[in-house]
């Protein structure tokens, strides 16, 4: 049958879309097809679930509400007001946080809004530096970070991998900074939230957790929480956690007001209820044993698949994975990180490049938050690492291997019927 065809047969929003708008519906069909026949390995992306798509797709997105719920610019926001307050006491009983702010449009927004609550413009700030796994909001020059505040980055050691905590705090005393920010795009061992709160209040600093990665291990009890050490905990619901794309923040009540402020009116407008809305959704489905079977099977996916990766030859950063996450060097199976990802996509396999702290080259990142909502397992994880290495080595064609790729996504559909 062809895509114009299975459209034409299609009752749900695609078919809507194709009456209206075919050209349009053939690029998210398209889309929708790319998804369901190749290996989603990208760290930061997960599949959704139908209830939570529904609420996107829902008739809260026609409606503006700035403000908080009881307190809006905007008249008839009675609705929304109770799916809001819904999204926010789901989100501060999942985390056992004092306060939630669920209007945040990104992670980035989320980090933006947490430095206007607590610094200034040339505030000094001890963050992961960007070489080393720090995010873009991490001090990067092009972003508002680099720009407005003077950051510091400290690192991983150059043997282990792992976060140099006595650099931490030797810089902490050095530099004084407003703020320390933990959290990475790339580090796949968990943080030492009591670690950092202990250098921070020795050097009288805020502690910033960016948990946009861990959020949803943590929501699964699969992670440890930052929320009992960090004055503010910015995240992302989009990845493990497996939400619609957007941020939240959590803090103690003492900062509630000042966070609330911070997101609106001073870096946002009106909210996004049917994201909003999307958020309670998840919300209330990671607060189910299913999920956290689910984020403990995520984890035990990327343990199996990190041993398999180094099995296969390549130089997995810190020997392992404690989380969804894993970044590896892939130059001992002859091959630069950036060459490995174009050589995996056409093989069918989509991951990420990634810095590789004291490395020349880039290395390749990757997490099983999605392959895991698939319905995948370790067994599945030994055939991927073993795919991707006969991809690397040159062993299998990209062409036979996106055959393989095919067949063994079809047996696990993102979104099954
Ligand atoms: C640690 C961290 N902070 C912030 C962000 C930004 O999130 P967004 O892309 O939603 O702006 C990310 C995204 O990957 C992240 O990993």
């Amino acid at each position: 049958m062809s895509v114009t065809h299975a459209l034409e047969a299609d009752d749900s929003m695609f078919g809507v879309l194709l009456r209206q708008d075919p050209e349009l519906a053939e690029i998210l069909h398209a889309e929708r097809l790319r998804q369901s026949t190749t290996l989603q390995l990208i760290a930061a992306e997960n599949f959704t679930s139908p209830a939570v798509l529904a609420a996107l797709g829902s008739p809260l997105a026609n409606k503006y509400a700035e403000g908080y719920p009881g307190a809006r610019h905007h008249g008839g926001c009675e609705i929304v007001d109770v799916a809001e307050r819904l999204a926010v006491e789901r989100a501060q009983a999942l985390f056992g946080a004092e306060h939630a702010n669920v209007q945040s449009h990104s992670g980035s927004s989320a980090v933006l809004a947490a430095y206007a609550a607590l610094l200034w413009p040339g505030d000094t700030v001890l963050a992961l530096g960007l070489p080393h796994g720090g995010h873009l909001t991490h001090g990067s020059p092009t972003n508002f970070s680099g720009r407005w505040f003077t950051f510091v980055g400290y690192g991983v050691d150059a043997e282990t991998g792992l976060v140099d905590y006595d650099q931490v705090r030797t810089l902490a005393r050095t530099h004084r900074p407003k703020a320390i920010v933990c959290g990475s795009i790339a580090y796949p061992r968990h943080l030492d939230y009591a670690c950092f709160r202990d250098i921070a209040d020795e050097v009288g600093a805020h502690l910033i957790a960016d948990a946009a990665h861990p959020m949803g291990l943590v929501a699964g009890g699969a992670a440890p929480s930052p929320v009992p050490y960090a004055d503010i905990v910015c995240a992302t619901t989009h990845k493990v956690l497996r939400g619609p794309r957007g941020g939240m923040i959590l803090c103690g009540s003492e900062l509630a007001g000042r966070v609330d402020r911070a997101v609106f009116p001073f870096t946002q407008g009106g909210a996004q209820m049917n994201t909003i809305a999307a958020k309670a959704v998840a919300f209330g489905e990671a607060a189910t044993p299913a999920f956290s079977a689910y984020a403990h099977q995520v984890v035990a996916n990327a343990r199996t698949l990190a041993a398999q990766l180094a099995d296969e030859g390549l130089a997995v950063t810190t020997g392992g994975t404690d989380t969804h996450l894993i970044t590896a060097d892939p130059a001992p199976l002859g091959v630069d990180g950036r060459t490995a990802r174009g050589r995996l996509a056409a093989a069918g396999i989509v991951l990420d490049c990634c810095a590789l702290p004291h490395g020349d080259t880039r290395g390749l990142r990757l997490g099983t938050a999605a392959l895991t909502t698939q319905g995948m397992g370790e067994r599945e994880m030994r055939v991927v690492a073993t795919l991707l290495a006969a991809v690397l080595r040159g062993e299998a064609r990209p062409a036979a291997a996106r055959d393989d790729v095919r067949d063994l996504v079809g047996q696990f559909p993102p979104y099954p019927g």
